[in-house]
């Protein structure tokens, strides 16, 4: 007899039955999981911010998490090595820091724990792409821009900070009188800091009314750059060559516009930054044509500079970064090799 399929035998059979529960559970599970927003919502606490697999452009990131648990003692964050822990005090419900990025992936670890003891663990990875970064210029497609200042995002922050601004926002007088303060504190916390930034007067850049996404700047940098560097612009137009870089208009490949640990807020130090793309000039064996009876080269770096009393020799003692009227783009726009030496070397 041939055997037709019924389902009410089917259910009966308690093997079946229990097989039909374990893949039905299964099926929920991944369900779940895939839609991962309802996901990272439950448990014991939840990171709100930033998604898994953001991609920045900057070292700087917030994190911020909800806690969902009260009987939560302490957050440990985790991440290049560091250990961040912040206590959980009695009817604390956020906890917001700011982490410090390396370039390419970092894998961040959130902990919850209970009388010291790990109860809940989650994990995001942040990328951080850079154009002088000579390993990470470019990002694995997984890895997304996820502007922050877009329509929703800023309302799980608004029960404690202040994110609308008054149309006539006031030139803030003291950094704390910023609403930029609350949550970029860090963005100037280096050793030099741009007269702008160091004011924390941030909408003479960034465009208060950009939508949707808030506070872009204007492209290329150039021409937001030049509002205010006049000079700059006016010498460097005259020049009939220009640094290819400098050329692009986006001055902040190589400046960043806020502050850094290095002169002129530069992302590296000079000679670091030029031989992230110049990377045969790292061996220090360069101008070789002025030295026909060796091949060692001339020094880069190491030494005082004899045109610039109290900076050091790097490529910029010889080579404008930003433009020159000789194709080498030689700081003093000698249209020869020999012209240069004269610039440091007399007699
Ligand atoms: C329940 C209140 C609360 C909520 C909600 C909240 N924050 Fe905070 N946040 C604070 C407090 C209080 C501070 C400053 C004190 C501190 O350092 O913990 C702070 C500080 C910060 C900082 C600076 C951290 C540092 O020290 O570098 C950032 C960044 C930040 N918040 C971002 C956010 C964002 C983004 C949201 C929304 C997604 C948000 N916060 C939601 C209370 C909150
Ligand atoms: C409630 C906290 C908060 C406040 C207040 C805040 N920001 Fe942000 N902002 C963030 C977070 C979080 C990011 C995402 C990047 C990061 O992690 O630093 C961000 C990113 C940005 C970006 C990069 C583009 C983007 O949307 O991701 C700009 C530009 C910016 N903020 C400018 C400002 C300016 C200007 C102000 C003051 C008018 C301001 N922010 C106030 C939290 C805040
Ligand atoms: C709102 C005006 C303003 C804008 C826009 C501006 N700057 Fe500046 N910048 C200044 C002022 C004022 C100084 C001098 C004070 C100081 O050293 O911070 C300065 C100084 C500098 C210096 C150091 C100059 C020196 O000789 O020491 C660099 C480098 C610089 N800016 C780069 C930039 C770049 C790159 C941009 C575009 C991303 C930019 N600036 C946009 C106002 C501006
Ligand atoms: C001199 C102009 C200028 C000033 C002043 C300025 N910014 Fe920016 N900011 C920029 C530019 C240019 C970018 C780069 C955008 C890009 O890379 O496309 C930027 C990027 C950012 C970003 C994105 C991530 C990063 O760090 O690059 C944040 C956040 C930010 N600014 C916050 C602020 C805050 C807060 C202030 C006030 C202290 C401020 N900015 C003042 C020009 C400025
Ligand atoms: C290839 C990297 C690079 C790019 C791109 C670049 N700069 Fe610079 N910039 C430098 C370096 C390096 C210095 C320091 C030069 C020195 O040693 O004095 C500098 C110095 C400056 C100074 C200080 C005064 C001076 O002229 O030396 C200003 C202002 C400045 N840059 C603005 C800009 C602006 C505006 C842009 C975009 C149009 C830009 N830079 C693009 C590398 C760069
Ligand atoms: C982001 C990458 C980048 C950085 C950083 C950079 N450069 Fe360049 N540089 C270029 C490109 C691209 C060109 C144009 C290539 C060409 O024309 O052969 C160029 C051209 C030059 C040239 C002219 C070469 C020629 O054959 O005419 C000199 C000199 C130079 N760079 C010096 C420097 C110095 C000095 C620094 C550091 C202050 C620097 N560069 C930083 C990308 C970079
Ligand atoms: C003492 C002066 C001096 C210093 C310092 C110097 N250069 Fe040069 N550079 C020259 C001269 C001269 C030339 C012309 C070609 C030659 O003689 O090799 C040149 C040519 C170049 C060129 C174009 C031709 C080529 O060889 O690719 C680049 C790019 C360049 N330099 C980058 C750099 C970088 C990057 C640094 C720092 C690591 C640097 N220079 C430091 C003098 C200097
Ligand atoms: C920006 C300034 C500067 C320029 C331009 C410059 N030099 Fe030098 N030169 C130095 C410094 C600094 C040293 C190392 C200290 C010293 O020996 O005086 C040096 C060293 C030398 C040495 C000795 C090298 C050694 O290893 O002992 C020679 C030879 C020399 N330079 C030739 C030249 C020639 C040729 C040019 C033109 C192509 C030139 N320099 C351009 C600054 C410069």
């Amino acid at each position: 007899m041939k055997q037709i399929f019924d389902l009410k035998s089917y259910a009966l059979s308690y093997r079946r039955y229990t097989e039909f529960i374990v893949i039905t559970a299964y099926i929920l599970l991944i369900i779940i999981s895939a839609a991962d927003v309802s996901w990272s919502s439950t448990g014991k606490f939840s990171i709100i911010e930033p998604p898994d697999k953001t991609l920045f452009e900057s070292g700087l990131m917030a994190i911020v998490i909800k806690i969902n648990s009260p009987e939560l003692d302490s957050i440990v964050i985790k991440y290049n090595g560091t250990t961040i822990t912040a206590p959980v005090k009695k009817g604390k419900k956020f906890v917001c820091k700011t982490l410090t990025l390396k370039y390419g992936p970092n894998e961040i670890v959130v902990n919850a724990r209970v009388k010291g003891k790990v109860v809940e663990s989650k994990k995001i990875v942040a990328f951080y792409q850079s154009d002088v970064s000579s390993k990470f210029h470019t990002h694995p497609p997984e890895f997304q821009k996820r502007p922050f200042h877009e329509k929703g995002r800023e309302n799980a922050c608004k029960q404690c900070h202040t994110i609308n601004l008054a149309d006539n926002y006031p030139k803030p007088m003291k950094l704390k009188d910023s609403i930029c303060y609350q949550c970029h504190k860090k963005i100037t916390d280096y050793k030099h800091v741009h007269g702008p930034a160091a004011r924390w007067d941030c909408l003479t850049c960034h465009n208060k009314n950009s939508r949707p996404i808030k506070y872009l700047t204007p492209k290329p940098d150039s021409k937001l750059c030049f509002t205010c560097h006049v000079a700059s612009k006016k010498e460097w137009t005259r020049k009939k060559y220009w640094h290819g870089p400098t050329a692009t208009g986006k001055c902040t490949i190589c400046h960043n516009p806020h502050a850094s640990n290095n002169i002129f807020w530069l992302k590296k130090p000079i000679w670091n930054l030029c031989v992230t793309c110049h990377v045969d000039k790292a061996s220090g064996i360069h101008v070789i044509a002025a030295f026909v009876f060796s091949n060692k080269g001339h020094p880069t770096k190491g030494f005082p500079d004899p045109a610039r009393p109290g900076r050091e020799l790097s490529c910029s003692s010889c080579h404008n970064p930003h433009a020159s009227n000789s194709r080498y783009l030689f700081v003093n726009g000698s249209p020869t090799v020999f012209g240069l030496c004269s610039h440091c070397h007399h007699k």
